[in-house]
């Protein structure tokens, strides 16, 4: 282990170098572009020590919004050949180079902590972004939800978690056999190991050319798009962001029709994902209803959007005591488990910091006080990775992580 003797300089130094002018990579080489739930992390490191930039980094992201109201997971502002898919692969329209997916919510979120934190400029700026903040989520609300008020995510990089269990099933009834060649980038900047499949990556390519030759038309996306699963961290995240937005135009009395429905309807889609059976909140894809049966770390994201679930608590305190680097991004009970491939075990800082921001405002402080505790651990003795290896701690992926130098300003790192 490798001691990491001054983590606030040097997570302050991670965001500076990787701040590329308005905007954050996630971490030179492997994420060379702006990440949007990954920039509305960074805002919140940039928060405890400069909250211009914080609001900046948020700004910048909307600049990529489509007028539709659609906000990309990856904005390229500028070329870079070492990341594939690049933008002449998705072939978008948007004011900026971009992806034509989304990714999870939780900029609006993350918008209400800076807003709170920042008493002399942040009204000013919120009342700037809360109108385009609102179009996103009318977007998602439009587009993403299944018949039971669930979010849905129609690519496995839209959810965030790319190779997670929860799209097995999905994933291996989709035919990606007329994909064609094309050269991965990720596995020539990290271990390939670590890393999705071949298997995944086909179909991560076929689901972007799909949706290019509909040119990103939505309607027509629904009925030709095969992957389309809803999922807790679509779900949950969108959830808690309406109830954000509803805070904030409340507090400042700004027009948000319709909100306090799309809470409701989201509330009976987050409940939808129970499965009794397993115990948890779980995946069930949106074409065939079957759940996908995995416990992932999103799966503990339901303090987040505000839902109680005392069976979800007694699987936590659990996993609290039993792994010594929590929260695992698959039930290592699970055969299925996988300490350092991406998002099939590993522990990633970020998530560990939502699920804590929603046990404290559900008022299970023990729970985020260790959970806390337990991820200050892990980054101050192993580092700022891309993510951990629960079991062991030792640190994975990309190096000097944007979002794990925020998360350990902004929370982690805090007495
Ligand atoms: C990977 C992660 C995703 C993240 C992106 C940039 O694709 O799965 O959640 O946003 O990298 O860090």
């Amino acid at each position: 282990m490798n001691q990491h003797t001054n983590p606030d300089r040097e997570a302050r130094s991670i965001l500076i170098a990787n701040d590329r002018g308005g905007y954050t990579i996630p971490t030179e080489g492997l994420y060379p572009y702006q990440w949007n739930w990954d920039s509305a992390i960074a805002a919140l490191g940039f928060a405890q020590f400069d909250l211009d930039r914080a609001w900046t980094e948020i700004e910048t992201l909307f600049t990529g919004q489509w007028d539709d109201g659609m906000v990309p997971h990856i904005l390229f502002h500028q070329q870079d050949e070492g990341y594939f898919p690049g933008p002449d692969v998705w072939g978008c329209n948007g004011p900026i180079p971009s992806s034509g997916i989304i990714q999870p919510p939780i900029a609006a979120t993350m918008t209400r902590k800076i807003w709170e934190q920042d008493t002399a400029f942040g009204d000013a700026r919120m009342k700037a972004l809360f109108p385009k903040l609102l179009a996103w989520h009318r977007w998602i609300m439009k587009w993403r939800l299944d018949e039971f008020g669930a979010v849905c995510t129609t690519h496995p990089w839209e959810a965030g978690r790319d190779n997670a269990p929860d799209w097995d099933n999905s994933m291996a009834r989709m035919d990606a056999s007329d994909v064609g060649e094309y050269q991965r980038r990720d596995t020539s900047h990290v271990n390939s190991e670590d890393r999705p499949t071949k298997f995944d990556y086909d179909r991560y390519i076929k689901l972007v050319q799909i949706g290019r030759k509909a040119g990103w038309d939505q309607q027509e996306l629904l009925t030709l798009n095969p992957f389309r699963v809803a999922d807790p961290t679509m779900t949950f995240t969108t959830l808690r962001a309406a109830r954000d937005l509803l805070v904030i135009s409340e507090q400042l009395g700004l027009d948000a029709e319709g909100l306090s429905a799309d809470i409701e309807k989201l509330e009976t889609g987050a409940h939808s994902l129970w499965n009794e059976e397993l115990g948890s909140f779980d995946a069930r894809d949106a074409h065939t209803g079957e759940m996908a049966d995995s416990v992932s770390n999103a799966s503990y994201l339901c303090w987040y959007a505000g839902i109680e679930s005392d069976k979800m608590l007694e699987r936590l305190k659990t996993t609290l005591a039993t792994v010594p680097y929590p929260v695992p991004s698959y039930d290592p009970e699970m055969p299925k488990f996988d300490a350092r491939r991406y998002w099939r075990g590993p522990t990633w800082a970020f998530m560990n910091m939502m699920i804590g921001f929603g046990l404290q405002d559900l008022g299970h402080t023990e729970q985020a006080d260790q959970l806390r505790q337990k991820t200050g651990d892990l980054i101050s003795g192993f580092g700022f990775a891309e993510y951990f290896d629960p079991k062991t701690g030792s640190p994975a992926g990309g190096k000097a992580f944007t979002w794990t130098a925020a998360v350990w300003l902004h929370w982690a790192g805090r007495a």
